[in-house]
C-alpha cells in the first residue's frame, strides 16, 4: 500500500502521497494541494522543499555523505579523474576506456575559442570582476552557433563545447587582464593541465607543469562538480525550465554562484584570513562578530544549508592542500590562521549548537593561493568545476516527465485595492 499523509485543513481531512527516495527520504507530495485545498506552502529558501526528483548526487547532511552516482566522493577523489567524473555525472555511470577516450577528443576538439572572442575579452574594463565576464561570455558563446534552436542546445556536442571552452575561456580572460599574450588549449595535455599552461605557461618563462599540481586540480573540481539543489544549480534548473539552451542555463548559474554566501566564499575566505592576519592575528574579534546577533558578519567558509557536520569535501581539500604546500615548499601564514581559526570555531557553542563546521570553501582558497591562481578568479575556478554537475543536472531536468516550467506561488502582503488618485490631489 502506497503510503501517505493526512493533513486536517479547516476541519476537513486531506490524504497526499508520499514519495520515498533510493536512501529512504520521505516527501508529501503536495501537487495538488493547492487545487484540493485553496492552500499553498510557505518555505523561504526552499530549505524544506524538493523541487525534483534527481540520480545525479545524494547528500546526507547530517553523516556528512556526498556520492555521485553513488560512489562515496572520497573513492572518485583518490581514484577517478575531473573528466573521467564529468563523464559519470552527465552520463550515469562511469565510462569504460572507449568512452573515456571519445570523451577527451571531443574536449580536445571543442577547446579553441573564436578568435572573435578575444575582442569581447580585450573590451571589457580591466576591473571587471572574472566571474562577470566568464557569465556574459558562456552566453556570448552560444552566438557562434547560430545553427542551434533556440529552445535547445542540449546536444552532447554543446555539453562538450562549454566543458571544454569555459575552462579555455578562464585562463585566456586571465591573459588578457594582464596584458599577456593568450596561450592556446594543446592537444597533448590532460584537462587539467592543459589548464594550468594556459593559465601560466609564457614565451618568456616556461611553465613546468608538476604531476602533483595537476592532481590536485583534478581533485579540486573532482570535489565541486556537483552537489545536488544548490542554489546555483536551482538557477539552471529554473532558466532551464522556461526551454531555453544551455547556455543560457550555465550563465544564470554562473551568475548565481558569484555570491558569496555561495561560490563566493572561497574568495571571501581569503579576505577573511588576510584581514585577521593584517589584525596581528585576532581571531577573538572575528569570532565573536560572527556570534553577535546584532552583527550580520558571518564566518566565511563555514556553515551549509544541508552538512550540520563537517563538509566531507573539506577534509579532503584540506589534506590536498597540505601536500602541494609542502610539495612547493610553501608555507602560507594563511594556512597557520585559517587551522587556528578551525580549532577555536569548533570548539565554542555557539558554533556546536548552530551545527557549524568548515565547509568546501574553508580551505579551497589557500590551495588555489598555493597554485597561483589569482584571488578575484577563485570563483572561477570553482565554477569550471561544477560545470560537468549543472549539465547533468540541465540534462537530467530536460528528461524528467515531471518536469514544467518553474512558477512558484506566493503570499501577497502588499495594499489590498485602492483607488488611483489624480497627481494634482496627492
Ligand atoms: C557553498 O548549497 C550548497 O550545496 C552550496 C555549496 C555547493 O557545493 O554548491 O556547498 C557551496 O555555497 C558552501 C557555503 C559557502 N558559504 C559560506 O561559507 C558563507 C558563510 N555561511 C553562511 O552564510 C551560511 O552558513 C550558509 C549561507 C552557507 C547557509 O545558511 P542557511 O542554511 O540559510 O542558514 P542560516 O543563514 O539560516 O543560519 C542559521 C543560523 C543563524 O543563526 P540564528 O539566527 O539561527 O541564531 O546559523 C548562523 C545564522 O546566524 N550562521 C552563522 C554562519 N552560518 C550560519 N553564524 C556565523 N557564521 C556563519 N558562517
Amino acid at each position: 500500500m502506497a503510503e501517505s499523509v493526512k493533513v486536517i485543513i479547516e476541519g476537513k481531512t486531506y490524504e497526499f502521497p508520499v514519495v520515498t527516495g533510493t536512501e529512504g527520504e520521505k516527501a508529501v507530495d503536495i501537487r495538488k494541494l493547492r487545487q484540493l485545498t485553496g492552500y499553498i506552502t510557505y518555505d523561504p529558501g526552499y530549505a524544506n522543499t524538493g523541487s525534483c526528483t534527481s540520480s545525479i548526487t545524494y547528500m546526507d547532511g547530517e553523516q556528512g555523505i556526498l556520492r555521485y552516482r553513488g560512489i562515496p566522493i572520497e573513492q572518485l577523489a583518490e581514484h577517478s579523474s575531473f573528466v573521467e567524473t564529468s563523464y559519470l555525472l552527465i552520463n550515469g555511470m562511469l565510462p569504460n576506456f572507449a568512452e573515456l577516450q571519445m570523451m577527451k577528443v571531443q574536449l580536445n576538439d571543442a577547446s579553441l575559442v573564436h578568435e572573435d572572442m578575444q575582442i569581447f575579452f580585450q573590451n571589457f574594463p580591466r576591473s571587471s570582476h572574472p566571474m562577470g565576464i566568464l557569465s556574459a561570455m558562456v552566453n556570448a558563446l552560444r552566438s557562434f552557433y547560430p545553427e542551434l534552436p533556440i529552445s535547445d542546445g542540449s546536444t552532447t556536442q554543446d555539453m562538450m563545447r562549454i566543458l571544454s571552452k569555459v575552462r579555455t575561456m578562464a585562463a585566456m580572460s586571465y591573459k588578457i587582464s594582464r596584458g599577456h599574450k593568450v596561450v592556446y588549449p594543446r592537444q597533448d595535455l590532460t584537462y587539467c593541465a592543459n589548464f594550468l599552461n594556459m593559465m601560466f605557461n609564457s614565451p618568456v618563462k616556461p611553465y613546468d607543469l608538476d604531476d602533483d599540481v595537476v592532481k590536485a586540480l583534478n581533485v579540486f573540481w573532482i570535489l565541486h562538480a556537483d552537489h545536488e539543489q544548490n542554489c546555483s544549480t536551482t538557477a539552471v534548473r529554473v532558466v532551464g525550465s522556461g526551454k531555453v539552451n544551455i547556455y543560457a542555463s550555465i550563465s544564470a548559474g554562473i551568475s548565481a554562484l558569484w555570491g558569496p554566501l555561495h561560490g563566493g566564499a572561497n574568495q571571501a575566505v581569503i579576505n577573511m584570513l588576510t584581514h585577521i592576519l593584517n589584525d596581528g592575528g585576532n581571531i577573538a574579534h572575528i569570532i565573536a562578530r560572527a556570534k553577535d546577533k546584532d552583527d550580520p558578519y558571518r564566518l566565511s567558509g563555514f556553515g551549509h544549508r544541508v552538512y550540520k557536520t563537517y563538509d566531507p569535501r573539506s577534509k579532503i581539500i584540506k589534506k590536498v592542500c597540505d601536500k602541494v604546500l609542502r610539495k612547493l615548499h610553501i608555507s602560507d601564514p594563511l594556512l597557520d590562521i585559517a587551522q587556528k581559526l578551525e580549532e577555536v570555531a569548533v570548539k565554542d557553542p555557539y558554533f556546536i549548537d548552530h551545527n557549524l563546521y568548515p565547509n568546501v570553501d574553508f580551505y579551497s582558497g589557500i590551495l588555489l593561493r598555493a597554485i597561483g591562481i589569482p584571488t578575484n578568479m577563485f570563483t572561477v575556478m570553482f565554477a569550471i568545476g561544477r560545470l560537468p554537475g549543472w549539465i547533468a543536472q540541465w540534462k537530467e531536468s530536460r528528461n524528467d516527465p515531471d518536469w514544467k516550467i518553474s512558477r512558484p506561488r506566493q503570499i501577497y502582503t502588499g495594499n489590498t485595492k485602492n483607488d488611483y488618485i489624480p497627481i494634482d490631489q496627492r
